[in-house]
């Protein structure tokens, strides 16, 4: 199948368009580098054997983007791009809604006008909000996010649906992830996060890898085994399987459907940093810190229906995903900077 992959050069999509190119499909990268490195897409094409093509554009810009439609002629559209820090969008709410809607308005529109109605988009567990509780499912309801981020989510997938329903030729997928940790096997792609890292897997690696002094545990008096949050942690190698049985799945039906990705179990941060101090051999310095605002005590996926109407089940538990992080981290301590000043340097020269 000819894919077009936007933001296709960050953590997971860069892990999708691999999982895609070996599956031999013809694969386009639609990424601006905002927040990735095109030196994930060299490597992915190096794993692979062969690339796919890149074009390096904003996907607002709805003519660039339509020139790139003409030419590459997809046949569906996975949609990574976006903004995603929580924190960051209660700062700046303006720039999550303008990008993350802005972006997808501009992709629906070209989409349309070259007749091309398969879509597989990225959302977020964050679309279950508070009043919901875990183990979360996907017809639960009203969707409602805590922050601007998961709001953007929860429009989109609104959004999607009103099209959907509009036009009864759209297929479309709605992948709500969970907590996506671990990366390839070989070491050469991984998280990269720009800054000091908000989530809790690269936090812990870039301790490890001694970038950081040590982790803040967010509250140990939550309503759980340990008294620390738990999380569905999910294998980013998983993950993109989960893309590629929702596209599979997306040739049989039309429509509009949200699927859960996540393996249905939870991790404390406890658990989680001692996996790692297994993973690298030596302790991971730590100490507790009060809650964060907004935080959930628990959160994991009822994984169901993606395992019976995708056929899709998360394979790899949190040993292996503390594992690959860490070969990931540790072979690549400043993660793709290294190189992307080395390309500088070369082309320059
Ligand atoms: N945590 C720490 N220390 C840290 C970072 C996190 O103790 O330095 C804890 C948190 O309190 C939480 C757990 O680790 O209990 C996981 O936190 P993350 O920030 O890694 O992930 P969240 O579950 O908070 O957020 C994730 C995604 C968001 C999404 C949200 C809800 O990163 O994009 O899930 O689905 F919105």
């Amino acid at each position: 199948m000819r894919v077009l992959v936007t933001g296709g050069a960050g953590y997971i999509g860069s892990h999708t368009v691999l999982a895609l190119l070996e599956r031999g499909d013809d694969v386009i990268v639609v990424d601006d580098f905002a927040n990735s490195s095109p030196v994930a897409l060299e490597r992915v094409a190096r794993l692979a054997g062969r690339s796919a093509r890149l074009h390096r554009l904003d996907v607002a810009d709805e003519d660039a983007l339509d020139a790139v439609f003409a030419t590459e002629r997809p046949e569906a559209v996975i949609h990574f791009a976006g903004l995603k820090a929580v924190g960051e969008s209660v700062a700046d709410p303006l720039r999550y809604y303008a990008v993350n809607l802005g972006t997808t308005f501009a992709l629906l529109a070209v989409m349309r006008r070259h007749d091309v109605r398969t879509l597989v988009f990225s959302s977020s567990a964050t679309v279950y909000g508070e009043h919901q509780h875990a183990p979360y499912r996907e017809g639960g309801g009203l969707l409602n996010a805590t922050n601007p981020y998961g709001q953007t989510k929860v429009m989109i997938e609104r959004i999607l649906t009103d099209v959907a329903q509009a036009d009864p030729r759209w297929r479309i997928a709605l992948l709500r992830y969970f907590n996506p940790i671990g990366a390839h096997k070989s070491g050469l792609i991984g998280e990269d996060p720009r800054g000091v890292p908000n989530n809790l897997a690269p936090y812990i690696a870039q301790v490890a890898v001694g970038r950081l002094a040590e982790v803040g545990v967010f509250g140990d008096d939550y309503p759980t085994a340990d008294g620390t949050g738990e999380r569905d942690y999910i294998h980013v190698l998983d993950l993109a399987d989960g893309h590629v049985a929702a596209l599979e799945h997306l040739r049989a039906q039309t429509g509009v459907r949200a699927w859960n990705l996540g393996t249905g179990r939870a991790t404390s941060v406890l658990a989680l940093i001692a996996a790692f101090e297994k993973a690298v051999g030596r302790p991971i310095p730590h100490r507790m810190l009060p809650r964060r605002e907004g935080d959930l005590a628990q959160a994991w996926a009822d994984a169901t229906r993606a395992e019976e109407e995708l056929g899709w089940t998360a394979q790899r538990g949190i040993a292996e995903m503390a594992e690959d992080s860490w070969r990931w981290q540790s072979g690549n301590p400043q993660g793709y900077d290294a190189d992307e000043t080395h390309a500088e340097e070369a082309r320059t020269a």
